[in-house]
């Protein structure tokens, strides 16, 4: 056994247009393909080094390894085998945020193994490596804007960057305390897909994610909310019309959050409002008037944890 350790760093990001639904459980490949922001405020850090067996440490805590231990596996016969390790993350994605940190989680640790066990593989090969722990951190390598491609095999299923821009997007996180029984993502999937809608939300994510693209390359950031606000709102319609075990990630909070943003856009602010598989909202506004709509929420809705984010880098390595 080596003192040798690797470290690599990866940031979190958020779908404008959203994946949510698997067509290969196994490969775990999206019914669709999704676009992201990768935020810069927050992000996993791993170290990964030899150890006696898989265990698993966030923020100096012991974790179940399970999950993270059934992705080394995956590694081990995909890639090549290697010994027993010990993952110790920082994770400053607040854990009631509703920000997938099992995105920037998964693309730190495929990145951190990769280069500890010296694996020759460009970003693209790390995406698809990581999808197979969890879809969202497929997108977490790139800085800015990414595309995940949703393909149909092991092989067309990758993300990468989208063109740099200097976009003044910016997302004012609002941190809702989650009263209803969490469902984890890969579940309510599973029971979206059983909507009557679902169908019709594929084609029109595909339609999205063309427009999405363009809107971006236009600099219109009135565009990029209005789509990803559609496409989220119509994602949290399919878990409500699922006809298993329909569900709804919603709570009172997140409804008169919902409301507010509206009466923002009504008095001229640009404001869209985005949310994942939790109860919290994150709208989509420019840097300018940021700082103004968090004091806004701040003032209405006293309880509300509200933090500013802007788009953030891709992977990196500290050794
Ligand atoms: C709502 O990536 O957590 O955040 O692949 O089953 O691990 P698994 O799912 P996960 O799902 C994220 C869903 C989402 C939308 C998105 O990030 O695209």
């Amino acid at each position: 056994m080596t003192d040798k350790t690797t470290t690599a760093k990866a940031h979190t990001n958020i779908a404008l247009i959203k994946y949510w639904g698997k067509k290969d459980k196994i490969l775990n490949l999206p019914t669709t393909s999704s676009l992201s922001l990768t935020l810069d405020e927050f992000y996993t850090e791993t170290m990964v080094t030899a150890g006696k067996e898989d265990t698993l440490l966030i923020n100096n805590m012991m974790q179940d390894p399970t999950r993270i231990h059934n992705f080394l596996d995956f590694l081990r016969e995909e890639i090549e085998d290697f010994g027993p390790l010990t993952v110790v993350s920082k994770n400053t994605v607040p854990t009631a945020a509703g920000l997938a940190s099992s995105a920037s989680s998964f693309a730190a640790l495929t990145a951190a193994v990769a280069r500890y066990q010296n694996w020759d593989l460009s970003l693209t090969d790390l995406s698809r490596l990581a999808r197979r722990g969890s879809g969202s951190a497929t997108r977490s390598f790139f800085p800015g804007f990414a595309v995940w491609h949703e393909g149909h095999d092991n092989q067309s299923s990758f993300a990468e960057a989208l063109p740099a821009t200097d976009l003044p997007i910016a997302l004012v996180v609002c941190e809702i305390a989650g009263t209803v029984k969490k469902v984890s993502s890969s579940d309510g999937m599973l029971r979206a897909m059983t909507s009557p809608k679902y169908s019709e939300w594929v084609e029109q994510s595909h339609v999205q994610f063309t427009a999405m693209q363009e809107a971006i390359a236009n600099q219109d950031l009135h565009k990029i909310g209005e789509l990803a606000e559609e496409n989220a709102l119509a994602m949290h319609e399919l878990n409500i019309t699922a006809t298993d075990r329909r569900f709804t990630y919603f709570n009172q909070m997140t409804l008169d959050v919902l409301d507010f943003v509206k009466a923002l856009r009504a008095e001229g602010f640009l404001a869209y409002a985005t949310i994942d598989a939790g109860p919290n909202v994150k709208i989509i506004t420019n840097q300018n008037q940021a700082e103004t709509i968090k004091d806004k929420l701040q003032e209405k809705f006293r309880k509300l944890r509200l933090q500013i984010a802007t788009p953030g880098p891709g992977i990196s390595f500290e050794d």
